[in-house]
């Protein structure tokens, strides 16, 4: 994102102007926090759909912050998109809106394809018109120089997965940039669908683009569906922890700030038209996962012991049956965003993970808000067996 005053400049302008879709998720919510935080300047746009994983609670806090707005819509909704482009004058699109957990991929992959890969083809489309086909833009430059500059003043930004490389082999070296796209889930087929289309609207009509690969998230404002407030939630309730198989599969964590941060970097220096991998070179199985939370519970809550009659917190592991197609292991080769753009993660896990189990601690009432009816029934159809 360089400096629209000086084109050659890729230092951050303190006047952007970000759509952050999907900014009351998890990681989008994390994302605004940080940004508003280290570009207070910026202005920044939220357009969220207000999906079950989404949460206006998430964003408290900025809602008085000059310069913040948050839009209810959808992203398939191209004139709202366009709409939006152009009234706020937007520079910068990072895109987070995503249908994001496998198991509901598994379930009901229809809305999987319908905002992954049509949404963010919807905000491809009004980008191009926006930026490229109106007056005055980059259209009016020869496509050859809009592809090889580096000096555009607009930035679309695709947040995805690691997912889309499928899985690893125990002694296969981590995802790089060039390794060949494998997705085995629904979830992981959208993803790279939408990341297929964002480099070819870079390629065919240069648009301006970075994608970023991240591996597996944890942190605060995490829907707890997913792996880690799952466990820590049922830890507090005495409730069973359910690890699928053997519960050897591998994932890379990576605390949420540290990946805002990279997203950062990207946005700064990052070369247009690129890839970067980013992970927290931290392989962890399923199993240290949920002992490495158990002993930090056993540590912080030893009532909840008491409360459950569980003791320690591990006793409640079960193994439960295996998600269909489930990828035995994830890694991330983050050379290429440590080597040319100094990337390096703050958080270890043990740090990330006492953060994460302290905000939760101090959060119930959110817990609380977001695990209603949908949740419920959402746990009934994914472990009633
Ligand atoms: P999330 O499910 O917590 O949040 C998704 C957000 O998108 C929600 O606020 C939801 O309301 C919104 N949304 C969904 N459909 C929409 C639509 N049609 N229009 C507008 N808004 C819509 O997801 P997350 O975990 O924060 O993931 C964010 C992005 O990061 C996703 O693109 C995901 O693929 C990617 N990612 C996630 C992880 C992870 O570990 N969570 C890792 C790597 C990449
Ligand atoms: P998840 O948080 O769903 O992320 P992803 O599947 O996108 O990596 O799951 C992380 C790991 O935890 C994955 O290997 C599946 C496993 N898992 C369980 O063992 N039990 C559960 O209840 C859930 C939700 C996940």
């Amino acid at each position: 994102m360089p400096d629209k005053l000086n084109p050659q400049s890729s230092v951050l302008s303190p006047h952007n102007s970000l759509l952050i879709t999907g900014g009351a998720g998890f990681i989008g919510a994390n994302f605004v926090h940080y940004w508003i935080k280290n570009h207070p300047d910026d202005r920044v746009t939220v357009l969220d759909a207000l999906t079950y994983a989404g949460n206006r609670a998430n964003l408290a806090g900025q809602e008085n912050h000059p310069g913040f707005g948050f839009e209810h819509g959808d992203i398939r909704d191209y004139d709202l998109v366009l709409h939006l482009l152009q009234e706020q004058q937007i520079d910068t699109i990072v895109h987070f809106a995503a249908e994001s957990h496998v198991d509901r991929s598994i379930h009901g992959p229809d809305a999987f394809v319908d905002t992954n890969i049509l949404g963010t083809h919807t905000l491809l489309k009004a980008a191009k018109t926006a930026w490229l086909d109106a007056p005055h833009s980059l259209s009016n430059t020869p496509q050859s120089s809009v592809l090889s500059t580096q000096s555009s003043p607009y930035r679309f930004h695709h947040i995805s997965t690691d997912e889309v490389y499928g899985s690893l082999g125990p002694d296969d070296p981590g995802f790089s940039e060039t390794t060949a796209y494998a997705p085995n889930s629904p979830y992981a087929a959208s993803k790279a669908g939408s990341d297929f289309l964002v480099r070819a609207y870079y390629k065919t009509y240069g648009l301006p683009m970075t994608i970023s690969n991240c591996s597996n998230n944890y942190g605060p404002y995490q829907h707890p569906e997913k792996l880690i407030p799952l466990l820590i939630l049922n830890c507090l309730e005495g409730r069973p922890l359910p690890i699928y198989g053997d519960g050897l599969n591998i994932r890379d964590w990576l605390y949420v700030e540290d990946h805002c941060r990279g997203i950062d970097l990207i946005l700064k220096k990052g070369r247009i038209g690129e890839t970067y991998n980013i992970g927290g070179n931290c392989e962890k199985t399923n199993l240290e996962v949920v002992d490495t939370l158990c002993a930090i519970l056993d540590e912080l809550k030893p009532l909840s012991l008491h409360s459950s009659g569980h003791s320690p917190h591990s006793s409640l592991i079960t193994h439960v049956k295996d998600r269909p197609g489930h990828d035995r292991r994830y890694a991330i080769d983050a050379s290429k965003i440590t080597g040319e753009l100094t990337y390096a993660p703050v958080e270890s896990f043990e740090s990330g993970m006492r953060k994460t189990v302290a905000w939760y601690l101090e959060h119930l009432e959110w817990c609380k808000n977001v695990m209603g009816e949908d949740y419920k029934k959402w746990l009934e159809q994914n472990y009633e067996k």
